[in-house]
């Protein structure tokens, strides 16, 4: 038992996020059942999980014995009756409402009445979330930032029937796993989106302008604002399919004419190239 109260951590979803989540909360002594879609899925999870963990022993910043522990109280399973006594269930599956809601359905039928259901989403609302569980005080957004073992921040998401009681039960979890929060309304994008993925569409605006050549605009930033890395490679990082779909979230939900996706951007998109993940996007990753 931590001294907050809190032993065990359920997750639905063990892709980037969800493993990256049951890493961390594994790293602060939590018990974590994972449950994912399908065996092959769990173990593909499960493997996720052990990879990063192997590689900070290699690192030398973790023993092996803290490792065996962590990986001893790691759950994966295909079964959401496995979360029946869990206090905190964290969703990080696929960016979809539908999903997402089913999930909070089939939650809220083993979930104890006083658990609290929390969304990783990062730009679908909470409330049209909180909709579909029985309980909408119980429900709040932790969104975490990827790499989640890395990144410090978790906005917590605060929907429109959120309880004061669930909004300090997440800052609290989230401070358990060694992350420092802040408070969001659930608007489009909350703030670390709204802010950055416009930013990057900008420099995708410039680029297309031939205001400056890409390895310019990222120097520019990196030297003139003391960003750490240029805003065009933080999109290939995170991907510009996804740099698109919330450029088109904002400009859905928002203001059209202020979020307008620069046409560089879905060019790029449409053409396959993604970034990192497809070896090309506003930079050549091939060679
Ligand atoms: P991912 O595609 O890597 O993983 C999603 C996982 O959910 C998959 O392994 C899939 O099998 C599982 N899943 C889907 N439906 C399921 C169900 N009904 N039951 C159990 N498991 C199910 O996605 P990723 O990138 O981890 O994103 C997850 C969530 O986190 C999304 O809502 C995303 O918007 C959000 N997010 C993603 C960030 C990122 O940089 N990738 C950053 C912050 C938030």
């Amino acid at each position: 038992m931590t001294e907050h109260g809190v032993r065990r951590l359920g997750i639905v979803g063990g892709g980037t996020m969800g493993a990256g989540i049951a890493q961390v909360a594994l790293q602060h002594e939590l018990h974590v059942t994972l449950v994912e879609q399908t065996d092959e899925r769990a173990d593909a999870a499960r493997a996720r999980v052990v990879t990063a963990l192997d590689k900070l022993v290699s690192r030398g910043r973790l023993n092996e014995a803290t490792r065996d522990s962590c990986i001893g109280r790691l759950a994966t399973t295909t079964r959401y009756d496995d979360l029946a006594n869990t206090e905190v269930v964290i969703e990080a599956v696929f960016e979809d409402l539908a999903v997402k809601r089913d999930v909070a359905r089939r939650l809220a039928e083993i979930l104890p009445a006083d658990s609290i259901f929390a969304s990783n989403t990062s730009s679908i609302s909470i409330d049209r979330i909180a909709d579909a569980f029985p309980r909408p005080e119980q429900v709040v957004g932790i969104h975490f930032f990827n790499p989640v073992p890395v990144l410090p921040l978790v906005e917590i998401v605060v929907g429109g029937h959120t309880s004061e009681a669930t909004v300090h039960f997440a800052e609290m979890l989230a401070e358990l796993l060694g992350k420092t929060p802040i408070q969001v309304r659930d608007r489009p994008g909350f703030v670390v989106n709204r802010l950055l993925i416009p930013m990057i569409n900008e420099a995708a605006l410039l680029l297309g302008e031939e205001v400056a050549a890409a390895e310019a605009i990222d120097t520019a930033m990196r030297l003139g604002a003391s960003h750490p890395m240029g805003p065009l490679a933080l999109a290939d990082l995170i991907g510009l399919d996804v740099c698109l779909a919330i450029m088109e979230t904002l400009a859905a939900d928002l203001d059209a004419g202020r979020f307008t996706p620069a046409p560089l951007l879905r060019r790029l998109v449409a053409d396959g190239r993604l970034g990192r993940k497809s070896g090309r996007g506003f930079f050549d990753y091939d060679k």
